[in-house]
């Protein structure tokens, strides 16, 4: 994508000058005569770059520098100020009043154009746009998500559990106002009580569950997802090949309890969508990578003409994107599904404090 610049300059030959020696690099060149038709251009084109004249009549460069670095969405824009020669009072201002770099005049074309190269080139402004932007995305959806996830646990509690609990008092009342019925019916009458509080204990037990996967603390990410997996299995009569390598217990802990979760809910569809009779599950570390490959042998994923719906898989991609990580899910070539996840063991986490 081609660079936007703002070259800002009261001074015709110099705007020449500048405009000649970038133009054949191909940005898009702006030009401004003035600090106001600067303010206005910039607000128009959020410029990858301005290039800013400090002398200038009426507003001079650094009140121009100042009022950019006060306008929403221009604080970050990059900005290079062009100074006298060796003016180290007028830097010190540009500076002040935000300045990023300076190139003096006259102007040394190849030093000129190696530092607009450089910093279009990083192209930070708009890489800190986006990134903004993704994060303010992930944060909605991860509150939209934690909304979902309260829902769920209030409709379980209401109407599972409510249910269940209302229906026990009820017999307890009915038992207590009829204390003369023959023992055969008592024992019987309290066997169904014990039997519906067995169940609500059960149900209160799967929710806690899901809430937090107490079997990571208890038994560790390699044992915690074999286990998953045979109980998985045991269930849904979908043998799981499992394989895991031994150095994933030094993970972080939040690595754990993405991995975890995504386990589940890659096997959990591949129970309810991949009419499947067999699944592998793979952690391996690679040099910079954990990455987890779920598969199956299933019909694979529906040709995307219908929108899916569930929330499953964008729950999946948000806890390894947390990361910086990647979820891909696609059909296989020979068919069933392949998902993977690829968590970046990057300097700076805790893992590699913990190696090092
Ligand atoms: N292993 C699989 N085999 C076939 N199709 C799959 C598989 N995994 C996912 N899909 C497809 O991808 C869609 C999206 O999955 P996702 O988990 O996001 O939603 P869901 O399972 O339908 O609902 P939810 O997870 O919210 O209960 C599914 O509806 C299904 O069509
Ligand atoms: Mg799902």
């Amino acid at each position: 994508m081609k660079s936007t610049i703002l070259i800002v300059d009261d001074n015709a030959a110099s705007r020449d000058t500048l405009e000649s020696a970038l133009i054949e690099q191909g940005y898009h060149l702006h030009m401004a005569e003035n600090g106001q038709q600067a303010l206005i251009q910039a607000e128009e084109l959020h410029p990858d770059l301005i290039l800013l004249d400090v002398m200038m009549p009426g507003m001079d460069g650094f009140e121009v520098c100042r009022r950019i670095r006060a306008t929403n969405g221009l604080e970050e824009v990059p900005i290079i100020m062009i100074t006298a020669l060796d003016d180290n009072a007028s830097r010190l201002e540009g500076i002040e009043s935000g300045a990023d770099d300076f190139i003096s005049k006259p102007f040394d074309l190849q030093e000129l154009r190696a530092r607009v190269r450089t910093i279009t080139r990083l192209n930070r402004y708009h890489t800190l746009l986006e990134q903004r932007e993704s994060l303010r995305d992930m944060a909605q959806r991860l509150v939209s998500a934690e909304e979902e996830e309260r829902m769920r646990i209030s409709r379980e509690l209401h109407d599972e559990l409510g249910q269940l609990l209302a229906a026990e008092l009820m017999d307890i009342r009915n038992l207590q106002s009829d204390l003369t019925i023959p023992e055969v019916d008592l024992f019987e009458r309290l066997e169904k009580l014990h039997n519906q509080t067995y169940e609500v204990m059960i149900k209160i037990r799967r929710l806690a569950h899901d809430l937090r996967p107490p079997l990571l603390s208890a038994l560790g990410l390699k044992m915690a997802l074999q286990s998953h997996c045979s109980k998985f299995a045991s269930h849904s009569h979908i043998p799981v090949s499992i394989e895991i390598d031994d150095g994933v217990e030094e993970l972080p802990d939040m690595y754990h309890i993405i991995l975890y979760r995504v386990l589940q809910e890659a096997l959990t569809n591949i129970a309810k969508h991949a009419n499947a009779s067999r699944a592998w599950v793979e952690l391996s570390l690679e040099d910079d990578h954990a990455i987890l490959t779920v598969q199956d042998n299933g019909r694979g994923l529906p040709d995307g003409k219908e929108k899916p719906n569930g929330i499953g898989v964008v729950g999946m991609t948000e806890r390894v994107s947390l990361v910086g990580g990647n979820l891909d899910l696609r059909s296989g070539k020979n068919g069933g599904t392949i998902l993977s996840a690829s968590l970046p063991l990057k300097l700076g986490t805790s893992y590699n404090r913990e190696k090092s």
